[in-house]
């Protein structure tokens, strides 16, 4: 069994307690037991982050290039073996696994090229015979608080840019699944950064995540995870005047026209609902249908829907995967229950299912006849079950997608340029979609939303460096 140690000042550390990772495809099978660091172990992480601030701020380009694309590579190298352990950890089929892996592999080597490409402008001054010059610096150590569903990829998309730029970092990987952000600071280490760069402390967020919050040398926090948990990271780090950025949750709408292809139509809703078992921010959990391709595209969907194959996330067919654990299998469970309380129609799935081995295996959801103003079309639930909402028109459609608090991501089935125009004008998401799923985005273009969803500067590609710097203006006088 695998034993995984907090990475604390360049050196790998026990704690006085640990979690047990379980796959969640085979509760039989414990994939290893990781070290939960104290809030001392938590403390003796961010002073080694502090320490090596200054030498990593000033380190050249070249370096830290060199060093975010050895880990690209190594990442890329290792992709099977480490999707296969994310596969067993957090419950994805193996090729989303790897596609994950892959994903964040991709990150560190973009990351790589803009360490070097890092932006800076001059300006013309006032004065004569002087120059204005503006900067990017580093901000020093970062907080990363990271969630359970994307064990490689978030943890990548946050500490390959706060690297490239020069800080350095303190992860707070998610307790359910540790594995893959151990074997990312294994990668990290083995590459030679300078000791105290990065820092991983696995652990609870009452421990691990208020310690990193409170201390006033973490310059800024990078979270992801839930509303409630966000808004009281903002709370804390605004409180103390410290930059944060949060990616939260999503009620995010896919509206089908009249005029849609409807087979990308339904190939795009049942992507958007339920690959990854629908625990996605970005996951499409409202469908807004226009009453003209209605029974169509119900018709469809529902056969579709039912022909998923869910099962352990390592056999090769499986489809759908398990619900990551039990806490969100009973999310799951009571929301079906709220739908049907509400008057929603259960047209398929919402129950346990029985396999091979013990699973929290669950099969995806639809519910029909949807009013926008019910719990299930208001609140996430992060589960494979999806709402239903008929209406007449488009303007309709357009104002119930934005009708909601969230504001992640939006789609569109339409074969008419003027209502796709339209719609990628009027959504108020801050990611819009065009007969593409809500969920499954590039990892070089910015990534976040407006409202509930996200908070402060966007993560990934060129956009990144807005967090992840800090800028100076400088003012010589030449002559
Ligand atoms: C994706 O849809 O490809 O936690 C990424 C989440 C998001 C990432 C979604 N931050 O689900």
């Amino acid at each position: 069994m695998a034993k995984g140690l907090n990475y604390i000042n360049g050196e790998w550390v026990a704690g006085d307690q640990f979690t047990e990772n379980i796959n969640p495809s085979d509760l039989s099978d414990v994939i290893g037991r990781y070290a939960r660091a104290t809030k001392e172990q938590t403390v003796c992480a961010i002073t080694a982050a502090q320490s090596a601030a200054a030498d990593w701020g000033h380190a050249s380009a070249q370096l830290r290039a060199e060093l975010l694309d050895k880990v690209g590579t190594e990442i890329l190298k290792r992709r099977t073996e480490l999707g296969r352990l994310l596969s067993r950890e957090e419950g994805k089929p193996l090729a989303d696994a790897i596609g994950e892996v892959e994903r964040a592999g991709w990150i560190f080597k973009f990351f790589s090229g803009e360490a070097l490409r890092t932006p800076g402008e001059k300006l013309p001054a006032i004065r004569s015979n002087t120059e204005v010059d503006i900067v990017r610096e580093p901000l020093g150590p970062i907080g990363i608080i990271t969630p359970w569903n994307f064990p490689i990829a978030i943890p990548a998309w946050k500490v390959a840019p706060a690297l490239a730029f020069g800080n350095t970092v303190v992860l707070k990987s998610a307790d359910l699944v540790p594995a893959s952000a151990n074997e990312l600071a294994k990668i990290i280490h083995q590459v030679g950064f300078p000791q105290g760069v990065f820092n991983l402390v696995n652990g609870q967020g009452s421990v691990v995540g208020e310690t990193i919050l409170a201390d006033e040398r973490i310059q800024a926090v990078s979270f992801t995870g839930s509303v409630g948990v966000g808004r009281h990271v903002a709370a804390t780090m605004v409180g103390r005047m410290a930059k944060v950025q949060l990616e939260m949750g999503g009620k995010n709408p896919l509206v089908v026209l009249n005029d849609a292809d409807l087979d990308n139509a339904v190939d795009t809703a049942v992507q958007g609902a339920f690959y990854q078992t629908g625990q996605r921010c970005t996951a499409s959990s409202r469908i807004i249908v226009q009453e003209g391709i209605l029974p169509r595209f119900v018709a469809a969907f529902k056969e579709k829907t039912k022909s998923l194959v869910v099962g352990h996330a390592l056999e090769p067919q499986t489809q759908i995967g398990p619900v990551a654990s039990e806490a969100q299998l009973l999310q799951n469970e009571k929301y079906i229950q709220v739908g049907i309380d509400e008057g929603a129609t259960l047209l398929c799935g919402g129950e346990r299912l029985t396999k091979n081995t013990a699973g929290y295996f669950f099969s995806p959801a639809i519910f029909a006849d949807c009013h926008n103003s019910m719990r299930i079309c208001q609140e996430e639930i992060f589960g494979p079950i999806v709402s239903l909402i008929p209406v007449k028109t488009y303007e309709e459609a357009l104002d119930i997608a934005n009708d909601t608090r969230f504001g992640l991501s939006a789609g569109i089935c339409t074969t008419s340029l003027k209502h796709a125009a339209h719609f990628k004008q009027h959504s108020k998401a801050g990611m819009v979609m065009v007969n593409c799923p809500t969920a499954g985005v590039d990892f070089h273009a910015p990534f976040g939303g407006r409202q509930a969803s996200s908070y402060g500067p966007r993560e990934q590609g060129r956009y990144a460096v807005e967090f992840y710097t800090t800028v100076k203006t400088t003012y010589t006088k030449y002559k």
